[in-house]
């Protein structure tokens, strides 16, 4: 995995701010980059969502034309296997060598605090190397022409996840980033061009909900990979049943209502450091992040007292800045949504807590809901909001149903120091990714594939050792003579 940047030490962190100071101020300019000439579509800005009167980018979105182009330049990528390995390694050298930049944009244009963008860059990188690497286990083709529609919260780690297994396997890629966060896609992209993959294998289309339609329904596309909302994942599968091949495969990671389990016996220190990052870092803006907190009966009042108090000098702030625990969340239309629904829960009178926050920006300070159980929210809040209950030691069986009853199935954490409790909660919690007595996000590519079941996707897990093989023909293995 890639060694990253440690923010605890100050020559890296010199290094860090000497690095992005250039890009500060810069107003990038983001088009389509296709294999043929760009016609251009509707034009876009995109701010800073910790300072939204900050322009960070003009975008010339893709048209349908330029969809088109796209469509019948497009080429799978014929380099050999050793080839293609060696040019996505070199993507990855120079994902690392350009870090300044990275970090900028991510800080500027998907208000990403210091420690998420090096969390960030450090899992693109490892995307490639990994993919790179499972290359010649790969013996199969490659499946034609691939579609690659990525989230805005990992912009650069998913963007580049989708695309480097799409261009591993040999395939030709048409990327479309989510409209909240052209500018580090497009960069990435130019640095795979740079390292060596033609125009022809990858094609980056920017643009909204009408350029995912237009490359998700179209028989040219052999499949797609697709990382948001499941119902949009429910249309994109309507639109390919429509138009494409019987064939083509859905891989789609969707959301997820994930919880976490905390008994009398665990550490209360640790749980509540672990419970913070996995609800309020990154603004909760995370498929992975916990969104339901079942804290046993018996210590709930004293841990909740505990937990207040964390969340109470947990500091939200402009992401450039090194001190931020977390940054805003990605636009106005996030922060509307939430704040209703904090605002509903205020009135019933369920909130328990919320701090403060900065005037300025797309801000939504950490907050804390009563619910019964998980069974009472009806949808994933995409931002920091953390719905707790109780339950008594003797039901944990039924807080498990409760859990799995949700149809969602992406992450799970426990806290205990009961060991008999660890297993026996493995065996029946149904969670693509469970974490025991520590936080529940940020998978590491390659010990931990991360993806859910149920409500939250289709596997295969994204840097495990069955996603590439999705993005190429079934082959059997050649018997040896
Ligand atoms: N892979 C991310 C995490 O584990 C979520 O997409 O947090």
């Amino acid at each position: 995995n890639s060694k990253g940047w440690d923010l605890a030490c100050t020559s890296h962190l010199e290094e860090i701010d000497a690095a992005r100071a250039p890009y500060r101020e810069t107003i990038f300019e983001v088009a389509p980059l296709l294999a043929g000439d760009v016609s251009g579509g509707e034009p876009m800005e995109r701010f800073n969502p910790a300072d939204p009167d900050s322009l960070v980018a003009r975008v010339q979105t893709a048209s349908p034309e330029d969809v088109e182009t796209a469509l019948s330049k497009a080429k799978p990528w014929d380099a050999s296997p050793a080839e293609r390995a060696e040019i996505l390694n070199r993507a990855a050298d120079l994902y690392e060598e350009n870090f300044g930049q990275v970090f900028a944009i991510l800080a500027r244009e998907a208000g990403k605090t210091q420690m998420d963008a090096v969390a960030e860059l450090r899992e693109a990188v490892d995307f490639l190397r990994y993919y790179a690497a499972q290359i010649e286990y790969l013996d199969a083709p490659a499946l034609g022409t691939f579609t690659c529609i990525s989230p805005w919260n990992f912009p650069m780690a998913i963007f580049t996840g989708q695309v480097a297994a799409g261009l591993a396997a040999g395939n030709a890629v048409l990327a479309k980033p989510a409209e909240q966060t052209p500018v580090i896609a497009h960069f990435a992209t130019t640095l795979m061009h740079e390292a060596g993959v033609p125009r022809t294998a990858l094609q980056l289309l920017p643009g909204g909900g009408d350029v995912g339609a237009a490359v998700t329904s179209d028989a040219r596309i052999k499949g797609v990979a697709f990382t948001g909302s499941t119902a949009t994942a429910r249309k994109i599968k309507q639109a390919m049943a429509e138009h494409c091949d019987p064939g083509a495969p859905l891989i789609a990671e969707t959301g997820g209502l994930n919880a976490m389990i905390v008994d009398s016996t665990a550490l209360p220190e640790q749980a509540i450091r672990d419970i913070l990052q996995s609800s309020f870092q990154s603004a909760g803006q995370r498929c992975s992040a916990l969104r339901c907190l079942y804290v046993q009966e018996d210590v709930s009042k004293e841990f909740l007292a505990m937990l207040k108090g964390a969340m109470d000098v947990f500091r939200l702030d402009d992401p450039w800045q090194i001190k931020a625990d977390s940054g805003p969340l990605i636009d106005q239309a996030a922060y509307d949504q939430i704040s209703d629904y904090v605002e509903k829960a205020r009135k019933e009178g369920r909130l328990i807590h919320q701090t403060a926050s900065p005037d300025k920006g797309h801000f939504l300070s950490p907050t804390l809901i009563r619910v019964n159980g998980i069974e009472d929210m009806e949808r994933e809040v995409f931002g920091p909001v953390l719905h707790v209950a109780t339950f008594k030691s003797k039901n944990i069986d039924k807080v498990i149903d409760a859990i799995n009853s949700t149809g969602y199935g992406l992450t799970f954490g426990l806290h205990t120091r009961i060991d008999d409790r660890v297993q026996h909660v493995t065996d029946r919690i149904e969670a693509g990714n469970m974490y025991v007595n520590r936080n529940q996000i940020g998978a590491i590519v390659g010990s931990q594939p991360f993806g859910g079941e149920g409500l939250s996707g289709t596997g295969p897990k994204a840097g495990g050792p069955f996603y590439l093989p999705r993005f190429a023909e079934a082959k059997t293995p050649d018997v040896p003579e």
